[in-house]
């Protein structure tokens, strides 16, 4: 049987310097150690795991808590930002395997582009035309590959009016440009703290849980969701489908 991709990607972690740092009652270290071992026990050999920005809750320190907590994974661990980050701190401490940040890697049949929708002093993302067009030419120069594109925000809507602010100004850019590539199969994001799992145009559309606190699913405004912390995992398969689940991790809940 033709190998598949296993992936597990943990979002949003929202890390401090400090080890007892917590984010709207969760203490985001030991959530984040709490899914890592759940998935650990669940999902066992992975190919690669996907971290999918706000790796750090706008304190640069968290880096180092990150990096101590990733650095023995036998898997490449593949890192893009979200708007909480510091790139520039974040490129620094999260250098040299298994990290990677920004980039794409190829494996099984599938290509996974790492895009960066970081746009300073914003909640909101953008990818620009610089980055749209070199992923026209890697999507132009790769027609034999299924393709999985992760970034940090949302390019569709997530019916919910305060999150649909904040998500990816060039979307409709994104979703013209990908529409002219079949091989895209799928887009998985992270920044909305919730679950999402959408087909359009062929094309599966994913949103995933933070490791820490949720938000709650189509609120017009904030509200916090009661789910405990999550994660989820992907088999990307040789025909081009993906196999995946979002997993909620009990008794870590606030
Ligand atoms: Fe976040």
């Amino acid at each position: 049987m033709a190998k598949s991709l296993r992936l597990v990607q943990f979002s949003d972690p929202h890390l401090f310097g400090t080890a007892d740092g917590a984010l709207r009652g969760v203490a985001t270290l030991p959530a984040l150690k709490a899914t890592m071992a759940h998935a650990e026990r669940y999902f066992r050999c992975p190919d690669a795991l996907l971290l999918t920005g706000d790796l750090v809750q706008d304190d640069p320190g968290g880096y180092a808590l990150l990096r101590a907590t990733f650095e023995s994974s036998k898997v490449p661990v593949y890192c893009l930002a979200g708007n909480h980050d510091v790139p520039e701190k974040m490129n620094a401490t999260l250098q040299g395997a298994p990290f990677q940040v920004g980039g794409r890697f190829i494996d099984a049949g599938w290509l996974v582009v790492m895009l960066d929708t970081w746009k300073a002093k914003s909640t909101g993302g953008r990818l620009g035309k610089s980055q749209l067009s070199n992923l026209e030419a890697t999507l132009a120069g790769h027609p034999d590959l299924h393709v999985l594109l992760c970034l940090h925000h949302h390019p569709v809507a997530m019916d919910s009016r305060w999150l649909d602010k904040v998500g990816l100004d060039d979307a409709a850019e994104f979703l013209a440009l990908i529409a002219r590539f079949p091989q895209v199969r799928g887009v998985l994001w992270g920044h909305v703290h919730q679950s999402l799992d959408r087909f359009l145009n062929g094309v599966r559309f994913m949103a995933s849980p933070a490791t820490c606190a949720q938000f709650l699913p189509r609120s017009a405004d904030f509200a916090l969701d009661w789910r405990p912390p999550g994660y989820r995992v992907l088999e990307l398969l040789a025909d081009g489908t993906i196999a995946t689940e979002v997993v909620w991790v009990e008794n870590t809940a606030p």
